[in-house]
């Protein structure tokens, strides 16, 4: 079937931190947008098949974190391997660094990390909008980010 969804690439790709029963992780998502202003709100849609999925209901959090073109390799790393069998803060080389307003951990190397408290769970079609309200905004430097055109072709902008 025809992935209408590319009419709107390229999206920017994301890193989203979660946490639950001790166990953290990282996945890349590109489906991740602003949903409210005030206060500020934003969506990210996971598949239920993405073991991050489960971290962030149990875990009742998730970090946005930005990613920079110098991020590209870990980023893939996080986009193609599984939390269930990966470790994957010590996989990608990414550093951990604690939350402050939430319970789940956030990248080091990220330009921008967002924390953020999940408010709910909407079912949309084959994935699940995971509505987080951002509680702490942490700007570490200025980078370009990485757009997601198609598939794994990547440009900075
Ligand atoms: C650039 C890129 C963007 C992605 N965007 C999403 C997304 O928005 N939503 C989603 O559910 N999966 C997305 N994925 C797939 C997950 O990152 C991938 O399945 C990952 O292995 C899931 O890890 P986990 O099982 O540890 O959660 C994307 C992958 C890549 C490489």
């Amino acid at each position: 079937m025809e992935k209408i969804y590319r009419l709107l690439y390229p999206m920017r790709i994301v890193l989203i931190t979660s946490r639950a029963k001790e166990k953290d992780n990282i996945m890349a998502a590109s489906w991740c947008y602003p949903l409210s202003a005030e206060p500020p709100m934003f969506g990210v849609s996971l598949s239920d098949k993405r073991f991050s999925y489960n971290l962030v209901k149990e875990g009742k959090c998730f970090g946005i974190n930005l990613v920079a073109p110098d991020m590209k390799k870990a980023a893939l790393f996080c986009g193609t391997h599984s939390g269930r069998d990966t470790e994957k803060f010590s996989g990608s080389g990414l550093t951990k660094e604690e939350g402050s307003r939430i319970k789940c951990p956030l990248i080091k190397e990220s330009p921008v990390s967002i924390e953020c408290k999940l408010v709910d769970t909407v079912e949309a079609g084959d994935h699940f909008i995971c509505i987080g309200q951002a509680l702490r905004i942490v700007k570490r430097r200025d980078a370009k980010g990485l757009y997601q055109k198609e598939g794994t072709e990547w440009i900075e902008i």
